[in-house]
């Protein structure tokens, strides 16, 4: 088990007859979810996704990827929300941490940067400009097919790639990741002839990363998404047969959920490494939509430690007392520099001589979460056994299966988004989309 989640720092604030107490409600939310019985019912299919996905299809994105690296310098992937964040934080969790700078020599894959996740033109022409003259495609991906942020970047590219190598030839650089049959990027694609991935009906989209959606980028990368999705395996395995006591994903959700009903109604993830800033925004995304609704929920926020220490760190020692935190921990990394002795002391960090920097950040880390706990903030720790493909397989699931139970604990339908639709409607009538006309007067009123 390369994850593993610990309370104990916590114990001040949550005692274990309390954990006991969660355990038969925490064990109902799990079989509601499990048995397919509770509200959103229909997008369970990332519960058994690991050992269930289709093999073709994960045999189509391989060869995908590795047409990309030989044809191509860059990789667009293009879309938003649960369609660009786990990749994103899969590619920056496992690649160097300057992956798109650092020389091909060291990366020996493409460059990849994601699009369609803003609506700037600034962005889009700052990307344009690196991409350059040179060899891209892209990958659009999105479920509906009919996000607007997505929709906008793929067609200027589209355009690009059509300029630059004709239409046909650009067809065979575009690789659609969308519904099986639906909506306008599935019909596009049909129509232009592209290659297509499936995101399954039953996968929503912030649990969607082991599905084509997140794999193929990670694949372009060189990450190992046969190992990514054998941690992914094997974390189901422990998490559908472990008995309460041992089993981590609930723990997590019946302790933030103790610690929510005492009124910690904030939840930070924080970090110590920046290969995994990422995850916490995969994390926030994952959690804040699937929990925070019918006015209520965990408002969830993403640090970076030590960075983060330096700013809002007065605040978490030191502010208003309603945040939890939850430390993800690298417990063995790969990377050591080892601190050199100076002959004259001048900056008096002779003291550190001949200790790794991973030393130094693992102490920060022990005197911080002492420092918070201190200071009226609950600690938990989910310690990751190391930077790679299986970790990460299981983190995911990990995550997805915990807030799946939390949600249910919560009372809400974890699955679902309702508020998201409010913006858009706006949006829509605001840009005078045909259909939101009268909305579209209403709000001129109002502006
Ligand atoms: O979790 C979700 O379903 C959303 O955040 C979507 O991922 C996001 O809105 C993008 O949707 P789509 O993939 O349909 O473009």
């Amino acid at each position: 088990q390369n994850i593993k989640f610990d309370y104990s720092r916590a114990s001040s604030f949550i005692r274990e007859d309390e954990v006991k107490q969660m355990e038969e409600l925490t064990l109902l939310a799990k079989e509601t979810l499990v048995q397919k019985r509770g509200a959103g019912n229909d997008f369970l299919g990332w519960i058994d996704l690991p050992v269930a996905y289709d093999k073709e299809e994960f045999a189509r994105i391989k060869q995908a990827a590795k047409k990309i690296q030989d044809d191509s310098e860059v990789l667009i992937a293009i879309g938003i929300g649960g369609s660009y964040l786990g990749a994103k934080a899969a590619i920056e969790f496992l690649r160097h941490s300057f992956y798109n700078t650092v020389s091909k020599e060291v990366r020996k894959t493409p460059e990849i940067y994601f699009a369609g996740q803003n609506i700037s033109a600034t962005y889009l022409q700052d990307l344009i400009e690196v991409i350059g003259d040179r060899d891209f495609s892209v990958n659009i991906i999105s479920k509906s097919g009919t996000t607007t942020e997505p929709a906008i970047a793929f067609r200027v590219f589209k355009e690009m790639l059509e300029k630059k190598y004709g239409k046909e030839e650009a067809a065979k650089r575009i690789y659609a990741t969308t519904d099986k049959a639906r909506g306008s990027l599935k019909n596009l694609a049909d129509a232009e002839g592209y290659e297509t991935f499936v995101v399954p009906d039953d996968v929503g989209g912030r649990f969607s990363v082991l599905t084509a959606v997140g794999l193929l980028p990670i694949a372009v990368s060189g990450a190992d998404i046969d190992l990514l999705m054998k941690g992914a395996a094997d974390a189901r395995e422990i998490t559908l047969s472990a008995p309460y006591e041992e089993n981590d994903a609930l723990k997590y959700a019946a302790v933030r959920n103790i610690l929510h009903g005492k009124g910690k109604d904030i939840e930070i993830l924080a970090n110590y490494e920046p290969n995994l800033h990422f995850v916490g925004e995969w994390w926030k995304q994952l959690y804040g939509e699937s929990e925070g609704k019918d006015q209520k929920g965990i408002f969830n926020a993403a640090v970076d430690l030590t960075t983060d220490l330096h700013s809002l760190g007065q605040f978490i020692q030191d502010g208003s007392r309603n945040i939890m935190e939850t430390v993800m921990n690298i417990e063995t990394m790969d990377q050591e520099v080892v601190l050199k002795e100076e002959a004259v002391d001048l900056d008096g960090l002779n003291y550190l001589a001949g200790k790794t920097m991973d030393f130094v950040n693992k102490n920060a880390m022990r005197g911080t979460v002492l420092a918070h706990t201190d200071g009226g903030i609950p600690v938990m720790m989910i310690n990751i056994a190391k930077r790679d493909e299986y970790s990460l397989g299981q983190l995911f699931y990990f995550f997805e299966f915990a807030v799946g139970v939390s949600g249910y604990l919560s009372g809400v339908n974890p699955f679902d988004q309702p508020g998201v639709e409010s913006y858009k409607k706006n949006m829509f009538a605001l840009l005078g989309k045909p259909g939101f006309e009268k909305e579209r007067e209403e709000l001129l009123k109002r502006l």
